[in-house]
C-alpha cells in the first residue's frame, strides 16, 4: 500500500478475513498516519484488501474511506474509477431497505453484491451481475466472508494487473505495489474477471464466461528501482536517474523507431495528444518534427480533442498518444474516439500493458523503469528522446536533412545523457540555494522561445505541482502582451535561453524585464556571457546541444529548483496535495 500510495492519498483502509468474518481498519489522512494511530499491519488473515484514495465522491473521511461494506458486513469492495449512475442505483437499493454508511458511488457495489449472494450466486457471478448495472470506468476488487479464500476483480477503463509468486497472488492496479514479492504479471484487460486464490488465478470474459487463457509476463522492473536508494525522496532519486533512463532509451530497437515513424509518414495530418508533462514532450516534439522531419505536427489536450477537431478526423490521420502511465482517462477516451474514425496510433507510454498499448496500432516503451514521484521528470525525459529518436528516423525516411547532418544531430543526442549528468551534478547545489531565495515568491514568470517554450511551461507546472507556488509560463515573444505588466521591482523572471535561433530575441526579452527591476533567473549556454551579465542569477548548460534536444538538459536545474523550494516550504514533493500519479478520471 506504501508503494501504491502515490496513486493517492487523503485516506487509508485494509480488510482482511479471518475465522469467517471481517476485519477492517480505515481512516483519513496518509498511510503513515493512519498507521501511526491505527496500526495497519495489526490485523488477521492472509486474504485482504486495501485501498489509498483519491476523492472523486465525497470528501476524504473515515466513512468515505475504502473500503466499503455491504448491510451484513460480510462483502468488502474497493474501487477505483466512477460510477456515473450511483445516484439511481443507491435510490434503488435505499428503496428495497440498504442503508448507506457513505457518500461515495463505490458504496453500490457491495450492496448490489450481497442481493446477488442472498440469491444463492458466487461471489464472481454477483460481481458479474454488478457489471452489467453499473455505467462509467472501474477497477473493483470484492471479497466475501461466503467465499473465505479468494479476491475477485473485474475493470472497465482503470488499471488492474494481477501478480503471481510462490503460493501468493496479488492484485493492484500498479506493478510497483508488488514488485518485492514477484516480477511475474497476469494482465487483466476490460470486460474480464479474475478470480485469485493464493495458488491459481482463473480468469474469465463478462459477456460469455469464456475462460481466458492469459500467459505470465515477466517484466524487467526491479523492487530495488522501487525504493529510494538512499535518496530522501523518490523525486530527487529520478532527476538523478535521468542519464540512465535516456540511455536506456536511446538503446530501444531501431525497428521499433522506425516503425512509428512509418506511420507518422503514411499520415495526412499528424496528431501529439497528451496531458500534464507529457503535454510539453509533445509541445518540444512540435519542433523536433518541424527541424529534423520538415513535418509541423499538431498538439492538443487530450482532453479537448475530441471537442476541438473530432468531426474532421479520418482514417488517413495519425494521433501519437503521449503518456508515461499509458493510463490516463483523457488520452485514453481520446484514442478510442480517433479510432472509431479509423485513425491511426502511435503510442509512447512507460508503463508494458497499460492501457494505452491495447490501443495502438504500434507502441513504443520508454525505459524510464517505475516512477513513483508525482511529479513527472524522468519518464519526461524518455519521451523526448524517444520522440526525437522518431523525428530523425521520419527526417531520414522523408530525405529532407542531408546524411552529415542527420549523423551529426545522432551523435548530438547520444551526447545528452552525459550533458544532463554534468547539469544535475553541478547545478544542483545553485538550485538548492536559489531556492532557499525565492521560495516565498507569491508569483514567478517563465519565459523561453521556440523549443524553450515548452521547457519554461515545465519548470512553472513543476513549482506549482510540488511548491503550491503561482508560476506561468509564457512564450518570452507573447509576454508583452500581457505578463509585463505583473513585473514590479523584484518579481522573478525565469528565462530558458540556450543559444538557438531564438537568442538574439530573447537578449530583447531580458533587457525589456531588467528594465522594470524584474529579479532574473537564466538557464543558458555556459559560454554566454551577454545574457549571463543581464542576469542576478544563472543555471550554466555545457554548449554544443542542438536546439531540437535543449529540453533535456535545461530542464534539469529547473526541476531541482521546484524540487528544494518544495523542501523548503516544508513539503513532501513525491506526494503533492491534490495530484495523483495517474489521473484515471475524465
Ligand atoms: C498527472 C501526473 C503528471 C502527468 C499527467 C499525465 O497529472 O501528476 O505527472 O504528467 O498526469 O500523465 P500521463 O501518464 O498521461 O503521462
Amino acid at each position: 500500500m506504501k508503494r501504491l500510495e502515490y496513486r493517492g492519498y487523503d485516506s487509508v483502509g485494509i480488510t482482511t478475513i479471518s475465522g469467517n468474518k471481517l476485519f477492517v481498519k480505515k481512516d483519513k489522512g496518509k498511510i503513515d498516519e493512519v498507521h501511526k494511530k491505527l496500526d495497519l499491519d495489526d490485523l488477521p488473515g492472509s486474504v485482504g484488501i486495501g485501498h489509498t484514495r483519491w476523492a472523486t465522491h465525497g470528501v476524504p473521511s473515515l466513512l468515505n474511506a475504502h473500503p466499503h461494506f455491504d448491510c451484513t458486513g460480510q462483502v468488502a469492495v474497493v474501487h477505483n474509477g466512477v460510477i456515473d449512475n450511483f445516484l439511481e442505483l443507491r435510490q434503488e437499493l435505499a428503496e428495497r431497505g440498504h442503508v448507506f454508511n457513505s457518500e461515495t458511488d463505490t458504496e453500490v457495489i457491495p450492496h448490489m453484491i450481497e442481493e446477488h449472494l442472498r440469491q444463492g450466486c458466487s461471489l464472481a457471478a454477483a460481481l458479474k451481475h454488478v457489471t452489467t448495472r453499473i455505467h462509467g470506468t472501474y477497477a473493483i476488487v470484492a471479497m466475501s466472508t461466503s467465499e473465505p479464500d479468494k479476491i475477485v476483480c473485474t475493470r472497465d477503463g482503470n488499471p488492474l494487473v494481477i501478480g503471481r509468486g510462490m503460493n501468493a497472488s496479488y492484485v493492484s492496479s500498479d506493478i510497483p505495489a508488488f514488485l518485492p514479492m514477484t516480477n511475474r504479471i497476469i494482465l487483466l484487460l476490460d470486460g474480464e474477471i479474475a478470480i485469485i486464490t493464493a495458488t491459481e488465478v482463473t480468469i474469465e470474459k463478462l459477456s460469455d464466461g469464456a475462460p481466458v487463457v492469459r500467459d505470465v509476463v515477466k517484466i524487467s522492473w526491479t523492487a530495488d528501482q522501487a525504493q529510494k536508494g538512499g535518496f530522501p525522496h523518490f523525486m530527487l532519486k529520478e532527476i538523478h536517474e535521468q542519464p540512465d533512463a535516456i540511455r536506456n532509451t536511446l538503446r530501444l530497437r531501431p525497428d521499433v523507431i522506425r516503425r512509428g515513424a512509418e506511420l507518422l509518414s503514411d499520415a495526412a495530418r499528424i496528431f501529439l495528444l497528451a496531458m500534464g508533462t507529457s503535454g510539453h514532450a509533445a509541445m518540444a516534439a512540435r519542433y523536433m518534427f518541424s527541424s529534423l522531419a520538415r513535418t509541423v505536427p499538431t498538439f492538443e489536450l487530450a482532453s479537448d480533442f475530441a471537442d476541438i477537431v473530432g468531426r474532421t478526423l479520418t482514417d488517413q490521420d495519425c494521433i501519437v498518444a503521449i503518456t508515461q502511465s499509458g493510463e490516463t482517462t483523457d488520452t485514453i477516451s481520446a484514442v478510442k474516439y480517433a479510432r472509431s474514425f479509423g485513425t491511426h496510433v502511435l503510442a509512447i507510454t512507460n508503463v508494458v500493458g497499460s492501457s494505452i498499448t491495447r490501443l495502438a496500432d504500434h507502441v513504443v516503451i520508454t525505459q524510464a523503469g517505475p516512477e513513483i514521484g508525482v511529479a513527472a521528470t524522468k519518464t519526461f525525459m524518455v519521451q523526448l528522446t524517444s520522440l526525437a529518436q522518431i523525428a530523425l528516423a521520419l527526417g531520414e525516411m522523408k530525405g529532407v536533412l542531408d546524411a552529415d547532418v542527420l549523423q551529426d544531430k545522432r551523435k548530438a543526442l547520444e551526447a545528452v545523457p552525459d550533458i544532463v549528468s554534468n547539469v544535475i551534478s553541478l547545478q544542483e547545489e545553485r538550485a538548492r540555494r536559489l531556492a532557499g531565495f525565492y521560495y516565498d515568491a507569491p508569483s514567478l514568470l517563465f519565459l523561453g522561445r521556440g523549443i524553450s517554450i515548452a521547457t519554461a511551461r515545465e519548470g512553472a507546472l513543476k513549482l506549482k505541482e510540488i511548491a503550491y507556488n503561482h508560476a506561468e509560463a509564457y512564450s518570452a515573444g507573447e509576454s508583452k502582451h500581457g505578463p509585463i505588466a505583473l513585473v514590479e521591482p523584484g518579481y522573478p523572471v525565469i528565462f530558458v535561453a540556450p543559444r538557438d535561433e531564438t537568442h538574439s530575441k530573447i537578449v530583447g526579452n531580458v533587457m525589456e524585464m531588467k528594465a522594470r527591476g524584474a529579479s532574473i533567473v537564466s538557464v543558458i549556454d555556459s559560454s554566454d556571457q551577454e545574457i549571463a551579465h543581464l542576469s542576478d542569477h544563472v543555471f550554466a548548460v555545457p554548449s554544443g546541444v542542438p536546439a531540437e534536444f535543449s529540453v533535456m538538459p535545461y530542464v534539469v536545474p529547473l526541476q531541482l529548483f521546484s524540487y528544494y523550494v518544495a523542501r523548503r516550504k516544508g513539503y513532501d514533493p513525491d506526494k503533492p496535495r491534490n495530484l495523483a500519479k495517474s489521473v484515471t478520471v475524465l
